[in-house]
């Protein structure tokens, strides 16, 4: 039947949605027609604002490369990798969770060290860091055989893959919780780092006056069968860039104990304690953002 109005073109196109087989598909994307028509209607959409949202999708595909995950990075802007974390990890009681977005670094197969080993496969300046973690489940027993992946920004803002300075999986590692459920190794501390500016995203915050900075931060993803896969951030409660964190990664959950010892002296130091709570459930790994 020809399309006889703006308002048939929304039945017409999920009539067609509602043919899928597959019952997930045809929810997500009957939801995915229904408010994007709505969200035309709402802003008048021009022809050519529509024109800008091809671009802009296109050039998010093209900045994506096996370094660089720029789809990943636009979610994480939007909040919408927040809110999928959110909604899928705690007990729903609150917007706090013990987990916090994947983000577009993590990779597959960095080393496995023993527990107390450094992070460091390259000469990394910066104040030495000791990280203590345990690894627990709800009721507080300790979790033995958990494995912990961990990955950080050098002192100066970049990943290992951003950068040519650092030794491939520099300042990545996986560790292994003992029969205590505890772990601990070696780094530098982390610092805040702008996300990645050159793509449409970049574009978006530069439009949107948002500064780029995340808050310093060590990244970790704990993995068990029994276990559901806890992905999360631990964040210094000093850092300037808590409150605006551009991927709004920070929940008060997540800000560490990082103390200093021997300031000011050659041996100064710094220590984050930090307790992690696993929950009951299906462990499973994320597609890697990047290779
Ligand atoms: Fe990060």
């Amino acid at each position: 039947m020809p399309i006889e109005s703006e308002r048939a073109v929304t039945q017409a196109v999920l009539r067609a949605v509602e043919q899928s087989a597959d019952a997930r598909h045809a929810e997500l994307v009957g939801a995915l027609v229904r408010h994007l028509h709505e969200f035309i209607r709402e802003t008048r959409l021009s022809e050519q604002e529509l024109e800008f949202a091809f671009d802009f999708l296109n050039r998010i595909g093209q900045a994506t490369n096996d370094s660089h995950n720029e789809a990943a990075l636009f979610s994480d802007a939007l909040g919408a990798s927040t809110l999928v974390c959110l909604l899928n990890n705690g007990d729903g009681a609150a917007t706090e969770t013990a987990s916090a977005l994947l983000g577009p670094f993590w990779r597959l197969n960095a080393p496995e060290l023993e527990n107390g080993a450094s992070l460091l496969r390259s000469p990394t300046p910066g104040t030495p860091l000791l990280m203590r973690g345990s690894v627990q489940d709800d009721t507080g027993k300790p979790i033995a055989g958990v494995r912990v992946d961990v990955w950080q920004a050098s002192p100066v803002g970049l990943y290992e893959n951003q950068d040519a300075e650092q030794a491939e999986m520099n300042l990545r590692g996986v560790f292994s919780t003992d029969a205590d459920g505890r772990f601990h190794f070696e780094s530098v501390r982390p610092a805040g780092y702008p996300v990645p500016m050159h793509g449409p995203t970049g574009d978006m915050l530069r439009k949107q006056n948002r500064q780029s900075y995340r808050p310093a931060h060590l990244h970790f993803l704990l993995f068990r069968n029994g276990f559901k896969t806890l992905i999360t951030q631990v964040f210094p409660g000093d850092d300037p860039h808590l409150d605006d964190d551009p991927v709004f990664g920070v929940t008060a959950n997540l800000i560490g104990n990082y103390t200093t010892e021997n300031a000011g002296t050659e041996q100064e130091r710094c220590v984050l304690d930090y307790r992690f709570t696993m929950q009951p459930g299906e462990a499973r790994l994320p597609v890697p953002p990047i290779k």
